[in-house]
């Protein structure tokens, strides 16, 4: 699923992804003497993306736009992806790789050897991602606090339904509460403001640096939770629970 693809692999969780080549292309004679290298660039196309914009707003750092070639955005004139896999090892057609930023299905162009001698550039600039970086590493802005209904529902979520997005929900509005599309923050009248989290939103306001998140809420309304051609809403039934627990005023019983 798109929603749980990295924005670039995350290589600290141990992770195993099988890349098949197609049969009968002598494909497997062409792996020959790969296995020796740790690491391949794979080249694919975002097949999923039919669009693209000369300026896009990157997920993180300051809801600022950039040239799309200054970016990894999946959204390219020719959309094609380059990511540096690490090889774990290779059995006939097939690849076993560590971390990718791939959805399953992705078709792969190419595949090329990653070469210490020639791809690393130590004394390389890393531009505005570099910047963006710094300062995301500095201590956190805002002090993030909930009010005792979203504390509620947050343990309910938790204890009922194993469902727990506090901590990256607190990691993300400590950073930057302001609305960024990319984020999911906007604004929710003249004071609030929401975040989407996956299947679920939290309702917050800003006073000069602490935030206070006043409650949670289910993102689906309810006529898409009930309708039984929609299978694949995420954490439909903890969200009607959680609807008839909480009613919602943005969606009525
Ligand atoms: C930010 S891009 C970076 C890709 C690559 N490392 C690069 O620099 O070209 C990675 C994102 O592309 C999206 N993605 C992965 N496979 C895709 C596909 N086949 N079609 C469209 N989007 C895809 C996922 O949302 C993933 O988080």
């Amino acid at each position: 699923m798109k929603f749980q693809a990295r924005h670039q692999p995350l290589e600290l969780e141990p992770e195993q992804h099988i890349l098949e080549l197609l049969p009968e292309s002598g494909y497997e004679q062409a792996l020959q003497d790969l296995a020796g290298f740790s690491r391949i660039w794979l080249v694919w196309w975002f097949h999923r993306n039919k669009t693209w914009r000369p300026l896009v707003l990157p997920p993180r750092g300051p809801a600022q736009r950039r040239g799309v070639f200054a970016t990894r955005s999946p959204h390219r004139p020719n959309p094609i992806g380059l990511t540096p896999v690490q090889l774990i090892g290779v059995t006939g057609r097939k690849l076993i790789l560590g971390a990718c930023d791939l959805v399953d299905g992705t078709p792969v162009f190419d595949i090329k050897p990653y070469i210490p001698a020639f791809d690393i550039f130590p004394e390389a600039v890393g531009g505005w991602v570099e910047e963006v970086e710094n300062s995301l590493s500095a201590p956190p802005k805002f002090a993030v606090c909930l009010s005792v209904l979203a504390q509620t529902q947050a343990e309910w979520l938790r204890t009922q339904w194993n469902i727990d997005f506090t901590q990256r929900l607190i990691e993300i509005l400590a950073r930057d509460p302001s609305p960024h599309r990319t984020r999911r923050i906007r604004r929710r009248g003249d004071v609030q403001r929401v975040i989407g989290c996956g299947a679920w939103r939290a309702l917050f306001v800003v006073e000069g640096e602490t935030v206070t998140v006043l409650a949670l809420e289910a993102a689906y309304p309810r006529r898409f939770l009930n309708d039984p051609k929609l299978e694949d809403i995420p954490d439909c039934e903890a969200q009607l629970a959680f609807l008839s627990r909480w009613p919602s005023a943005w969606d009525p019983a």
